[in-house]
């Protein structure tokens, strides 16, 4: 695997976000967390760490990310030009960056609001950004990326080399070339953020967002998914027809105060205190 990463990061991963040093283990409590230990002992500050198994994988708002062998678990290092309220633009670029790169291999992949990578309507794999803040700049990001490979899924999740079994072409022939994949989408969704900035990146992330259009219950009162702001949050419109106890035809979510369903399951979130 360092061979291959190493061959292609020579040769096409000469951006300034872009890692210079490659730490493989073969199992570490979070590479999320291990990045943050190497960057405290002086590593380099776009360095990456890849891991065969993570004993406390990290997922977002304090989950446990399952990460037995067989699955993608990798930390990228990159220090953005950022203010600390648009950190969430790396989770985007880096969402948009991998479907994007998966969906050029023939792979139907969408985007859930607002960080899971999506297939058949079922989790492929999640990101989870970390930051340190100095006077409201990022001074350092860490982009966590899982992505189900040949790892046991639960009911709502997928594993992609199963997917590709049932597809007449495999596109991505295993672990290496997926972990590529991914190095690369990071790359290209960083890029295209830093480079063209946050109105084309937005754009192209909603372009393979899943949610557009659904529909979400909020209180009983039944809203409608039409975009994502450029922090990050949800844009839900309430339709006009509905009894007239609403007040607000329109509201933003932040990541984390609720969570969309898979498998066109109805979203419904009570008790909202907005
Ligand atoms: C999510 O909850 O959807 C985000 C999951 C992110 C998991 C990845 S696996 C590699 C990196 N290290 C961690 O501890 N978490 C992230």
């Amino acid at each position: 695997m360092r061979q291959l990463l190493e061959t292609r990061h020579k040769s096409e991963l000469n951006y300034t976000c872009v890692p210079s040093s490659l730490h493989i283990f073969e199992s570490v409590p979070s590479t999320n967390q291990t990045l943050w230990d190497l960057l405290k002992d002086g590593a380099d500050k776009n360095s990456i760490v890849i891991a065969t198994e993570q004993t406390s994988g990290r997922g977002q708002w304090g989950r446990t990310w399952i990460s037995p062998r067989g699955g993608l678990y990798l930390s990228v290092g990159i220090v953005p030009q950022l203010a600390a309220a648009d950190s969430y633009q790396l989770t985007l670029a880096s969402a948009w960056g991998i479907a994007a790169l998966l969906r050029q291999c023939s792979i139907s992949v969408g985007i859930k609001w607002p960080n899971d990578l999506v297939l058949q309507g079922r989790k492929l794999g999640g990101i989870l950004t970390e930051t340190k803040v100095h006077n409201g700049q990022i001074t350092q990001a860490v982009i966590g990326v899982g992505i189900n490979w040949a790892n046991p899924v639960p009911d709502t999740g997928m594993n992609l080399q199963s997917w590709q079994a049932s597809q007449p072409h495999q596109a991505i022939s295993s672990l290496e070339m997926l972990t590529k994949t991914v190095l690369l989408g990071i790359q290209s969704g960083i890029d295209c953020l830093c480079q063209e900035g946050i109105s084309v990146l937005l754009s192209r992330y909603l372009d393979l967002l899943t949610n557009i259009g659904e529909q979400v219950y909020i209180n009983n009162l039944v809203g409608t998914v039409v975009g994502v702001t450029t922090q990050g949050n949800l844009h839900v419109c309430f339709d006009i027809n509905e009894p007239n106890e609403i007040t607000t035809p329109e509201i933003y979510l932040e990541p984390g105060t609720i969570s969309l369903g898979y498998l066109d399951t109805p979203t419904a979130i009570s008790a909202w205190d907005y």
